[in-house]
């Protein structure tokens, strides 16, 4: 999942989304954020996945990532922007996940709302400052 800025006031959300494993669905939401970034699109990709495939794509050391990630995010309310890193290109941000989301549903199911914890997080000042080392 990522966010692309459009507009000034304008942001949009790709999910790329399969059930079937290994049919290219982190290459793609890679690429595409890449891609959209180079066009100067500011874009945050969301890395869902607790294999974290997409987060080791663009920072391919994750030794020093530490926290907050996505989980600390979904479980402990830690604000969105807190958890977003920069990455080589200027117009593209990461919102690394984290082995631990193998456990979020769990941990989530007697919470109420936790369909919407990452929708009513993502107030998303980050894509409104513009691009890093502009
Ligand atoms: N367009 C493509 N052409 C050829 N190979 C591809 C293409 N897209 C992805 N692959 C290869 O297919 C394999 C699976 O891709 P990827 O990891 O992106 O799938 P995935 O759907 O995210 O898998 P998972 O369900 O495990 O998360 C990888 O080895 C990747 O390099
Ligand atoms: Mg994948």
């Amino acid at each position: 999942m990522f966010h692309v800025k459009q507009g000034r006031d304008v942001t949009r959300i790709l999910s790329v989304v399969n059930q079937k494993g290994g049919v290219g669905k982190t290459t793609t939401a890679v690429n595409l954020a890449a891609a959209l970034a180079m066009a100067e699109r500011l874009t945050l990709l969301v890395d869902l996945d607790p294999q974290g495939n997409a987060t080791a794509g663009i920072i391919p050391d994750r030794s020093g990532l530490g926290i907050p990630t996505l989980y600390e995010v979904l479980l402990d309310a830690t604000p969105t922007e807190a958890a977003c890193r920069p990455t080589p290109l200027p117009y593209l941000m990461l919102l690394p996940g984290s082995p631990d989301l193998v456990g979020a549903e769990v941990e989530l199911v007697e919470v109420s709302g936790r369909e919407g914890r990452l929708r009513h997080s993502r107030r998303l000042q980050v894509l409104r400052g513009g691009p890093r080392n502009r």
